[in-house]
């Protein structure tokens, strides 16, 4: 007779949405211990409600902001009050604004900063350590294609990206002596999650994900399994390894060819929205959901295509 294994202790943030939401239900489907972080807490509440539905040994919501490294170090202590051990922590807390350099409000370009890059590392600053005495366990980081190249009017999460790219190598290269510690690092295109529709923007319009779109199942999944089996591979998706070489082989040709692509593919000209700072700030827990339901990519390009069309149409001869 087979046992079934016992019930990991996964700690997921940005749980209460997209990538995180789906990382949770994952584990939750397995049996495992499940403990939900984002600074909402009415949508973890509902994440903690599905993951008991679908099979979690025990679904616990802990109400933090990752930039908060004092709330970070809390989270944690109590995870090991609670479980004695953390097996898995899945960090997707991430927030994008829209703008050129000079455009971003500097507290919204901060704020970017902060959750996406500096709580890495406070979650890294505090759950390593635990990692490390236990000899065993895995960290994944959220990145992201963007964090491997240059597109125009993304230039905090470009930078925040960057940062966290960097930051998983060196976690890596500073946790190589302990084989059963896994330092994971899942870089993601296009995923339909709500971040596109939470984004601060100064463009009177926001995003929406690039083709080819993967679903924040399919992402979650990768995200676990590199994480419980320390795989080296970062990006998800051919596509991502295409970009990249145009990026580093052709940067002349990349640098032309990116601003028309990244308007047609990863904007939306179809919806003006009001510039503001989307959930950078403070959560908008009433956007927060498992997927972003952004349509077919092909249509959306087909929709900025018409508007853009349209526009140069209405222009005085
Ligand atoms: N969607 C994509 O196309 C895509 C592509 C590449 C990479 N990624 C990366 O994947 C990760 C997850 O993105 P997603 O698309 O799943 O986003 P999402 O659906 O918007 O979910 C973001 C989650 O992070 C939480 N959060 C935001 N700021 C936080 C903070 N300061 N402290 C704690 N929690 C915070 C949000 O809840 P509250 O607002 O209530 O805190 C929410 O639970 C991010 O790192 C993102 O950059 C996404």
């Amino acid at each position: 007779m087979t046992t079934a294994p016992d019930p990991q202790v996964v700690l997921v943030t940005g749980a209460s949405s997209g990538i995180g939401r789906a990382a949770a239900l994952r584990a939750a489907a397995r049996g495992d211990h499940v403990v939900l972080v984002a600074r909402g807490r009415t949508a973890l509440e509902d994440t903690a409600r599905e993951c008991r539905e679908v099979g979690a040994a025990t679904a616990e919501v802990m109400s933090a902001d990752v930039g908060d490294d004092a709330a970070v170090a809390r989270v944690v202590d109590a995870v090991l009050s609670g479980h004695k051990t953390i097996d898995l922590v899945v960090h997707a807390a991430g927030v994008v604004a829209y703008g050129r350099t000079e455009d971003v409000p500097a507290d919204v370009f901060d704020a970017v900063l902060r959750t996406n890059l500096v709580g890495s590392v406070n979650v890294a600053r505090h759950v390593v350590p635990v990692l490390r005495r236990q000899e065993h366990g895995g960290l994944v980081l959220l990145g992201s294609l963007i964090g491997h190249i240059a597109v125009p009017t993304m230039s905090p999460y470009v930078l925040s990206k960057w940062g966290v790219h960097a930051l998983a190598r060196q976690l890596r290269v500073e946790n190589r002596d302990l084989p059963d510690v896994h330092i994971a690092y899942v870089a993601p295109g296009g995923v339909d999650t709500p971040i596109y529709a939470q984004a601060a923007s100064c463009l009177g319009i926001t995003g929406r994900p690039p083709p080819p779109v993967d679903s924040p199942e399919r992402v979650a999944r990768i995200a676990i399994r590199r994480g419980e089996r320390g795989q080296r591979r970062r990006q998800v998706g051919l596509a991502n390894d295409l970009v990249r070489f145009g990026y580093n082989a052709l940067p002349g040709l990349y640098d032309v060819l990116i601003g028309p692509l990244f308007s047609a593919g990863a904007l939306d000209h179809t919806r003006q929205v009001p510039d503001g700072p989307g959930n950078v700030l403070e959560s908008r827990e009433a956007g927060n959901a498992l997927h972003g339901n952004q349509g077919k990519a092909l249509v959306g390009i087909l929709g900025n295509l018409r508007q853009r069309w349209r526009a140069v149409a209405d222009q005085p001869a």
